[in-house]
C-alpha cells in the first residue's frame, strides 16, 4: 500500500519551498521505503529550489539523512526492515565504464527508485539527488542504503549522507592526506571544516585553515586547525608560505567554489602540491591564470565529487570513529529544526549563520 506523508516540495523556481501531502509507493524491484528520522540542510537543496540544477519541478528536497528501513521490494537482500541506514546518493552500479575499470567512486550510472513519488494529484515529484528526504518515509534504491552503528544519533549520522562527507572525503580520498601532511583549507562551512576533520584523522601535521568570517575560523579549530588566517585581513597566499617555511601547502583544498579562492589554492600549494576543489562553482564563473604556471608547478589539480567516497566503505567506518570519540560529527550540527523551518535554514545558511541545521522529520 501506498503512503500519505508531508514533504518539503519546490514547486516552482525562486518560490518558498511548501509543505505538501505526498504518496509513496510501496516498495519494489530493487525498492527500499525509508522511515527519515533526520535530515540536514544543504546548499544543493537551495539550489534546486532556485532552478540552478535543472527545470524538474516539483522537487522533494533533502537528501542528507539517517532513518530505519519500513519495507523493501520482493528481491531485496542487502538491507531488510528494521535497519538504521544512512541514504547515500552514490549507489554504484558495478557495471559502467568507471565501475568495470576498478573505480566506482566515479560511477556514472547510480541507482535510484524507479517508481516516482507524487503529489495527492498524481504530479511526478522529482526527489533531490535521488533521494527526498525531508518527508517522514521516502523511496530509494536499496542499494542508497548504507548500514551504519544504530549508536549514533540520526542528526549526527544524516550528515555524513552528503556534505561532511564531502569534505572529509576530499581530504582523505580525494587529498589523499597522509601522515605529517601540510594542509590549507579555504572556506570553513560545514564542507571546508569536515576536510580540517579528515585531515587531522589522516594525520596531518599542520592544517591551516582560511575564512573570511572570525566566527567560522573560531570553529574550524575545535575540527583541528592548527592555524587560521583572515583572508580579508590577510594575503592568504603569503601567509600560507609564511606557514610552510615559505613553500606552501602540500594539499590545498578549496571549500567554496569561486574563481578568486580556486587562484588562491593554486598558488597557496608547495610546488607539485595537490589542489582539490570541493566547493561547486556556478555555471558563469570563469579563470584566467597563466597557463605556464599549471604546467611550472606541477603536481596535481583535482575535483572532488562526493569526497570521491563509496558509501559502503566509508560511512560505518566514519560513524564508528564518531563513536570512539575520534571524530566530533555532534559540532557540525548548529540547531535542530521542525520540516516547516526548510525556508528559516536557507536564509540562515545564506547569512553564514549555520553549519548545519537538520531537520529532525520523525519527531
Ligand atoms: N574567502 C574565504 N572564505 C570565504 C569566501 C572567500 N572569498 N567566501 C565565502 N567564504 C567562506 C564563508 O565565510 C563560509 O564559512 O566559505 C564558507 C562557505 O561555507 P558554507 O556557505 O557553509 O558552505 P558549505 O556547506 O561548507 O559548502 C561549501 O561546497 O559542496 C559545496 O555547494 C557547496 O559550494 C559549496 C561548498
Ligand atoms: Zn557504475
Ligand atoms: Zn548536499
Amino acid at each position: 500500500m501506498s503512503v500519505k506523508v508531508q514533504g518539503v516540495v519546490a514547486r516552482s523556481k525562486g518560490a518558498p519551498v511548501t509543505l505538501e501531502t505526498i504518496v509513496v509507493p510501496d516498495p519494489g524491484p530493487g525498492e527500499a521505503r525509508v522511515k527519515v528520522a533526520a535530515c540536514g540542510v544543504c546548499h544543493t537543496d537551495l539550489h534546486y529550489r532556485e532552478g540552478a540544477i535543472n527545470d524538474e519541478f516539483p522537487f522533494l528536497l533533502g537528501h542528507e539523512a539517517a532513518g530505519i528501513v519500513e519495507s523493501v521490494g520482493p528481491d531485496v537482500t542487502e538491507v531488510a526492515p528494521g535497519d538504521y541506514v544512512i541514504l547515500n546518493w552514490r549507489a554504484v552500479c558495478g557495471e559502467c565504464r568507471a565501475c568495470r575499470r576498478g573505480r566506482p567512486w566515479y560511477c556514472f550510472k547510480t541507482h535510484n527508485a524507479t517508481q516516482k513519488m507524487t503529489l495527492e494529484d498524481g504530479t511526478e515529484l522529482t526527489p533531490a539527488l535521488g533521494i527526498g528526504a525531508f518527508a517522514q518515509m521516502t523511496l530509494v534504491a536499496a542499494g542508497q542504503c548504507t548500514k551504519v552503528d544504530d549508536a549514533a544519533p540520526p542528526e549526527v549520522a544524516g550528515l555524513l549522507g552528503c556534505g561532511v562527507m564531502a569534505g572529509i572525503g576530499a581530504a582523505i580520498n580525494t587529498g589523499a592526506v597522509t601522515r605529517g601532511d601540510s594542509v590549507a583549507v579555504i572556506g570553513c562551512g560545514g564542507v571546508g571544516d569536515a576536510a580540517i576533520a579528515g585531515a587531522r584523522l589522516a594525520g596531518a601535521r599542520k592544517i591551516i585553515a582560511v575564512d573570511i568570517d572570525d566566527r567560522k575560523l573560531e570553529l574550524a579549530k575545535g575540527f583541528g586547525a592548527t592555524d587560521t588566517v583572515n583572508s580579508r585581513q590577510t594575503d592568504p597566499v603569503k601567509a600560507i608560505q609564511d606557514l610552510t617555511e615559505g613553500n606552501g601547502a602540500d594539499v590545498v583544498i578549496e571549500a567554496i567554489g569561486r574563481p578568486e579562492t580556486y587562484e588562491q589554492a593554486f598558488y597557496a600549494r608547495d610546488l607539485a602540491g595537490t589542489v582539490v576543489l570541493v566547493g561547486v562553482p556556478s555555471p558563469d564563473m570563469r579563470i584566467d591564470m597563466p597557463l605556464l604556471d599549471f604546467f611550472g608547478r606541477g603536481g596535481a589539480l583535482k575535483s572532488s565529487w562526493y569526497g570521491d567516497c563509496l558509501p559502503d566503505r566509508d560511512f560505518p567506518m566514519l560513524v564508528d570513529l564518531y563513536l570512539q570519540g575520534r571524530l566530533p560529527l555532534q559540532d557540525f550540527v548548529s540547531e535542530k529544526i521542525g520540516i516547516g523551518d526548510v525556508e528559516a535554514a536557507f536564509e540562515k545558511m545564506h547569512k553564514g549563520d549555520v553549519l548545519r541545521s537538520v531537520v529532525m522529520v520523525g519527531s
